[in-house]
């Protein structure tokens, strides 16, 4: 049981790191140190403005109507919380890893793999999703300049067969059949035939990931380059969005300002929470940077204000322009524009969305292998994953890997399942460093430089706001403890938090607990409720498949077990 739990000290996993590129497994190389606090900045931008605010904040302002703007403050500050946590465990541990790496010195090696394992849910599983969105960007702007794909070529199986089966169901009840059911059908009677089964491969999505893969294995300074290109183009289109839109706001748009009541703008939760992640994938780059201490915190500080800022302009502009009952389309950006003939500049924000995923893929592409390579370097995975390529100074081996695992399930799968798999992941990783932050070992002299948390005593404070929080939420726990036989786990998981919140308040007064890594885990444990229990179902098969693998492979080869 001990050695599930084993610890590493931060000298020794910085001391690892450097040896590692002695001994032979980081082949005696190692990354380039190129990034500085600019380009942090615009990769923590690259990754974090993407589908979320050129899609899916269409159907959240519209169950929300202008009131989402309130959800991105609110929303905006978790994620701070968790930024701000973040940021001191990657100043004071500059090594690859992220979250893997500082669970591994918080909490020891079991729950290290555990994160490792759920971050392939963020940044791999994440990358599928944001490839099959790609695909479809890029495959409306086609059709925009008169290119049309096969439907065959574009599309997965699963979702054309759905839409067909619900066309076959309305027919049945003698329903008419939308759009998008009538093109489900002519794309499935026209996909080619192969041992009985309908072929459906969505090429543009494997194509990107190919395109991403090869520019992350080539190398950190033209990953860099491109992704401050990208940066500064769907910046200059955000702003210019902010700016012409602003002429055809019509402020009665903005009342009611909450047209569902406070339950409605929650309805879009996860979504807006999707459109933050990515800041953290910054802190996979930590051994590419030339000062991380300093560079890293401010990089996603920084990154986190300008997407907040411009996320509330944006929630502000849409619903302003437009009754937020028209909002519930994929591309609410360019359909607001189009509404108010400027289809030109509807033109450039789909050019612009495909832009901003390509950035977001990029940086997640380059997470995932930077993660493996740590856990190679700790012997939890074999050495050939943290082997750094000569020339080009990459994780090579563990790039193509991610390559493929991200590539080929992008080919034939839906996203639909994925899109909650990434945000469990996720929230699970900032949970886990907000928690661990508060076991980490005071700094020494030596080090007062790194970036310190402010520390806010919440010996008060948090015991005062779970007793609020619970009265609250009195009917609704009341409810759920009567019919948890019924309504089921989603009820179990809120009881769950209750339950937490109770036991974290307790704690907190007890050993006066800092209220930033509180108040930042107690959120995402929150988000983490609302998540369906299908998702938590292949979650839980996800984590047991990691399990069993460390079991045979990471327990026996850990360098803990070793030294
Ligand atoms: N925040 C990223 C996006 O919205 C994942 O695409």
């Amino acid at each position: 049981m001990n050695s599930l739990f084993r610890k590493k000290s931060i000298e020794k996993i910085v001391a690892d790191s450097e040896a590692g590129l002695n001994d032979g497994h980081g082949g005696g190389h190692s990354l380039n140190k190129v990034l500085g606090v600019k380009d942090l900045t615009f990769m923590g931008i690259a990754a974090v403005i993407g589908a979320g605010i050129f899609s899916t904040i269409g159907t959240a302002a519209y169950n929300g109507g202008p009131g989402i703007s309130i959800l991105f403050i609110i929303t905006a500050v978790t994620c701070g919380f968790s930024a701000l946590c973040y940021a001191e465990f990657a100043s004071r541990i500059p090594i690859a890893g992220s979250a893997y790496t500082y669970a591994y010195v918080s909490f020891g090696e079991i729950v290290a793999w555990i994160i490792g394992w759920a971050l392939i849910l963020e940044y791999a599983i994440g990358n599928i999703v944001v490839a099959i969105s790609w695909s479809g960007y890029f495959n409306n702007l086609l059709q925009g300049l008169g290119i049309h794909l096969p439907d065959w070529l574009v599309n997965d199986s699963f979702s054309v067969e759905a839409l067909v089966d619900e066309a076959n169901k309305a027919t049945a009840a003698h329903q008419p059949l939308t759009e998008t059911m009538n093109a489900a059908i002519a794309a499935w009677n026209s996909a080619p035939v192969l041992f009985g089964k309908h072929l459906f491969m969505n090429v543009p999505a494997f194509g990107i990931v190919v395109l991403i893969t090869i520019l992350a294995y080539i190398g950190i300074k033209e990953s860099k380059k491109t992704t401050n290109a990208m940066v500064v183009f769907k910046i200059i289109v955000i702003i210019l969005i902010i700016i012409i839109g602003s002429f055809f706001v019509k402020t009665s748009n903005w009342h009611p300002f909450m047209p569902n009541g406070f339950g409605g703008v929650l309805a879009g939760v996860s979504a807006v929470f999707y459109a933050y992640i990515g800041f953290d994938a910054i802190s996979t780059t930590a051994e590419e940077c030339k000062n991380p201490q300093k560079d890293l915190p401010r990089g996603m500080i920084y990154s986190l204000i300008i997407c907040t800022v411009l996320y509330i302009l944006i929630a502000l502009i849409l619903t302003g322009m437009v009754n937020y009952s028209e909002l519930k389309v994929n591309d609410p950006l360019a359909y607001v524009f189009e509404k108010i003939h400027l289809s030109w500049i509807g033109y450039i924000i789909s050019v612009s969305a495909v832009i901003a995923t390509t950035s977001v893929m990029l940086v997640f592409q380059l997470g995932q292998p930077r993660i493996w390579m740590s856990m190679s370097r700790d012997g939890l995975l074999p050495k050939k994953f943290s082997e750094v390529h000569p020339k080009f100074q990459t994780p090579a081996f563990a790039t193509i890997i991610t390559g493929v695992l991200v590539g080929v399930p992008s080919l034939f799968l839906p996203s639909s399942l994925m899109t909650d798999l990434t945000s469990i992941g996720t929230l699970f990783a900032f949970v886990l460093v907000c928690f661990g932050v508060l076991v980490l070992p005071r700094l020494t002299h030596a080090k007062k430089s790194a970036f310190r948390l402010p520390y806010i005593n919440g010996k008060w404070i948090l015991p005062v706001s779970s007793v609020l929080i619970v009265a609250g939420f009195q009917n609704r726990i009341l409810s759920a403890i009567t019919q948890m036989g019924t309504e089921g786990f989603q009820e179990i998981l809120f009881l769950v938090f209750i339950l937490t919140l109770i036991i974290v308040a307790v704690l907190a007064f007890l050993r006066s607990y800092s209220v930033i890594p509180i108040v930042g885990a107690m959120s995402c444990l929150y988000l983490l409720t609302e998540i369906p229990a299908i998702s938590w179902l292949w979650f839980f098969i996800w984590m047991g498949l990691g399990l069993l693998i460390y079991n045979f492979y990471g327990k026996k080869n850990s360098k803990l077990k070793l030294s």
